[in-house]
Parts: C-alpha cells; structure tokens; sequence
C-alpha cells in the first residue's frame, strides 16, 4: 500500500503520475498538439462519423456523460451515452457511420464487454478506453486508448476515473482537430491548460485538512444532495456515487435546475448539499439553486474556482479548486468530492 492506510488512499495519491503517464505520448507539451498515434485516424474518416455512443457502468458512465460534453462541444459530433446493461438489450439505432466508445477500467465487466459484441454485431466502429492492457474489451474492441493509472485495486474509482476524463478530453481535442470543428488556439489553449493538471492535483492533494472537517462534522448524515450544472452535474453524479459507495450514505446528484421539480422537498433543515460551480456560463443560475436550498436550512458545502469572492456570501463552506479552464474544471473538482 506504499505506506498509506488503505489501496483508495494510495489510489487518490497516485493521479498526478497517472495523469502524466496518460498524457506521454499523446501531448506534447512544446508543440502544443494533442494525436494518438496508436489511432492514427484521418480527417476523413473522422468527418464520416455522424454519431458517437458512449457505453460504461459505474465511474466510467459518469465518465462517459463528462466525455459527451467533451466530444459535443469541442468536436461538434453528437453523442448518446448509455448505461451498458440498458444498451444490450434497447435496440439501439447503430450504423457503419457510428462509433461506440466503450469505457472500462478493468476491461472485463461482463454488460460493458456484451454492449460492446452488441455493438460490433450491429455494424458500429468501436473504440475502447480501457486501463487493463490485453482485457477482454481491449482484445475485442476494433481500437483500444489506454489510460495509464497503473492497477486499481479500490473498488470505489479515484485515479481510474480521472485519467478517464482526460484520454476523453484529449479525444475530443484530437476529433475536433481533425474534423476541423476545433480551432488551433483553442486546442493548444487545453493543452497548455492540461500540462498544469498533474501538479495542480497535487498540491490540492497536500492540504485536505478542511476534508477532514466535513467528515467529522456531516459524517453521520443520512442523505447529502449534490447540485451542477453543465459539466459541474456530469461531476456531481460522481461525488454522489463516490459518497455512497464509501460511507453509505444515502447520496443523489441532481442537475441543479431540476431541483423545483420535486427534489427541494427533501431538502430540510441540515441536509448537507454540495453544490459545484465552476461553470461560468451557468454560474448565476447555479448561485440561484444555491439560496434555493439555503433557504430550505441545508448547510452547503460549495466547490468553486480560487479568487471566487461570491460562492463565500451564500455558503456555508466554500473548497477553492485552481482557476482554469472550463473543460478542465471536472479534473480538479472531483478530488474533493
Ligand atoms: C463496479 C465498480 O463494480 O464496476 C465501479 O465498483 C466501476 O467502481 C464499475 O466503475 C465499472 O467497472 P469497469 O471496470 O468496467 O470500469
């Protein structure tokens, strides 16, 4: 266990290397310029693919859902993520045209590897993302990316699922590139942003004093919300089910917005609800579901960017995670959660 008290611990330790064993030989910090050599794709190819589908279980759906933001908005190609024991068995509407991504840590869960054959069997290119070398989904899937975490023993996703995020990222950097949907400085603007990544996880990962506050002080609630918007919900669902995988604790994540819609009446005085916002464009809103719930008494913990003054007037406690990029904010956020 390298000297910690348990695998998840060393595991959570471990991500700045991952982070950088993931990115060797992909990004190249000079250049500025994202390929996978291993892919090899061209544009054309790229441009003939009309549809993208994500398939996963677990941490690597929610790493999925964080991946469809990825791939929809910085390589404008539609993307459909599925849950693999909902996707064997619905019929999905898969052709030459489409790519199945299919995202596994250990590359042998058994739904994930069955909606892979499901998608071979209808046609559909894939593509697997996968940390085991040699695993049933990587010898079986047309393609494999592999991330770099090295083993993970934890059953409860750290490391895993953040090297996930980033071969998703730098995907979708290499796809927009490719289909022209993704301007130069944009994609080197990333690139620059990625190279910081591994030492900005590791110096938040020096000071977790205020984590161990929270523990002790909400470590015997009986249910915690956590609230997004945009890429801060794809992350929320995450640190739910980190929560009630680790201390059973009854967690959901809900999109902040669908919070009037029914969930606010479980919001009663004490309820510990995180609420992550790091996604400017929808930062107003998102303070806006943070006074909702606030009035409601919940004690809110916020996840917010370092220099943020307002997060601190609303909530009960703010975790400041470095500024950066909006595509990059999903990396740093979750290690608190
Ligand atoms: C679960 C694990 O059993 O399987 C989760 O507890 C994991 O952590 C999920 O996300 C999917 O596993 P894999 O190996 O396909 O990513």
């Amino acid at each position: 266990k390298g000297g910690f008290e348990h695998f998840m611990l060393k595991e959570i330790y471990e991500q700045p290397k991952a982070m950088r064993d993931t990115m060797t030989g992909r990004l190249n910090a000079e250049s500025k310029l994202i390929t996978f050599p291993e892919l090899n794709w061209t544009p054309d190819e790229m441009s003939d693919i009309n549809k993208i589908f994500i398939v996963a279980c677990g941490t690597a759906y929610h790493a999925g859902i964080v991946g469809k933001y990825y791939l929809e908005q910085l390589a404008r190609v539609p993307v459909e993520v599925d849950i693999a024991s909902e996707f064997r068995y619905r019929n999905p509407v898969l052709e030459p045209e489409s790519m199945a991504v299919i995202i596994s840590q250990s590359g042998e869960t058994s739904d994930t590897l069955a909606a892979l054959r499901e998608a071979k069997r209808l046609g559909s290119r894939t593509l697997a993302v996968t940390n085991v070398v040699g695993s049933s989904i990587a010898r079986e899937a047309d393609q494999v990316v592999y991330t770099y975490a090295g083993p993970e023993i934890a059953v409860a996703s750290t490391k895993a699922y953040t090297t996930q995020l980033l071969a998703m990222l730098m995907l979708a950097v290499y796809v927009g590139r490719l289909r022209g949907s993704l301007a130069e400085e944009k994609a080197e603007a990333l690139a620059t942003g990625l190279v910081s990544i591994p030492e900005q996880i590791h110096k938040m990962l020096e000071d977790v004093d205020q984590i161990k506050v929270f523990a002790r002080e909400y470590g015997s609630s009986e249910d915690a919300f956590f609230l997004g918007r945009s890429l801060d919900y794809a992350v929320a669902l995450e640190g739910a089910l980190k929560l009630k995988e680790i201390s059973y604790i009854h967690a959901e994540a809900y999109a902040a917005g669908e919070l009037k819609h029914g969930t606010l009446a479980l919001i009663v005085s004490g309820v510990p609800v995180i609420v992550l916002a790091t996604q400017m464009d929808v930062y107003d809103k998102t303070v806006s579901n943070l006074q909702e719930v606030k009035a409601r008494e919940a004690v809110v913990i916020a996840i917010g960017f370092e220099g943020d003054t307002s997060l601190g007037k609303y909530a009960d406690h703010v975790i400041y995670i470095p500024k950066t990029d909006k595509y990059l904010a999903p990396l740093l956020a979750v290690l608190p959660l």
